[in-house]
């Protein structure tokens, strides 16, 4: 008896430990906004796409009217393609992410030709599952 007692322990113990991991791994299957994505947009986009600042005495304010460095504006968008920057659940149809995928020679690539290195198509299918998931933002608001 008491080898399948202990058996059963263990497939009970391990069932619980295998659902256990499951929940955990679909959590972490999510992709992250403010640990994931925004590092992204940091590196590549901020430099263009800030609020209006003084830098060095001069005025810079975001290109093409399009601010990344909060939430709120990240939904506005820019001049061109207000409210499509991100549409949430359609990657397909968010310039925030179409503008990294183009290729260099076309002048919507994002960043611009020369103007700092392309978002490694890692990083892209990053943001498009981001996207895809919802464009949830969750606590982060950043800048208003
Ligand atoms: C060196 C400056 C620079 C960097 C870096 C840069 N951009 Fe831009 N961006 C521009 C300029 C300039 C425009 C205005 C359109 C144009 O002239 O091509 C623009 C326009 C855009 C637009 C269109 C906005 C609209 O609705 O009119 C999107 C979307 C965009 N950028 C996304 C990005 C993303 C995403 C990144 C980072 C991967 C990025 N940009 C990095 C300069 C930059």
């Amino acid at each position: 008896m008491k080898p399948t007692l202990a058996l059963t322990l263990a497939a009970v113990l391990a069932l619980g430990v295998s659902t256990t991991s499951t929940t955990r791994a679909q959590d972490a299957g999510k992709v992250d906004f403010e640990k994931q994505v925004l590092p992204v947009l940091k590196e590549s986009c901020f430099k263009c796409h800030e609020k209006e600042h003084e830098d060095g005495g001069k005025i810079k304010k975001p290109k093409g009217g399009l601010r990344l460095d909060g939430a709120a504006v990240i939904m506005k968008g820019g001049k061109e393609y207000p409210n499509e920057n991100v549409v949430a659940g359609k990657p397909e149809a968010s310039w925030l992410v179409k503008t990294m995928a183009l290729p260099d020679s076309d002048d919507l690539a994002m960043p611009p030709e020369g103007k700092g290195d392309r978002v490694s198509p890692a990083n892209i299918d990053l943001i498009k599952k981001w996207i895809s998931e919802g464009a949830n933002f969750g606590a982060w608001k950043g800048v208003e």
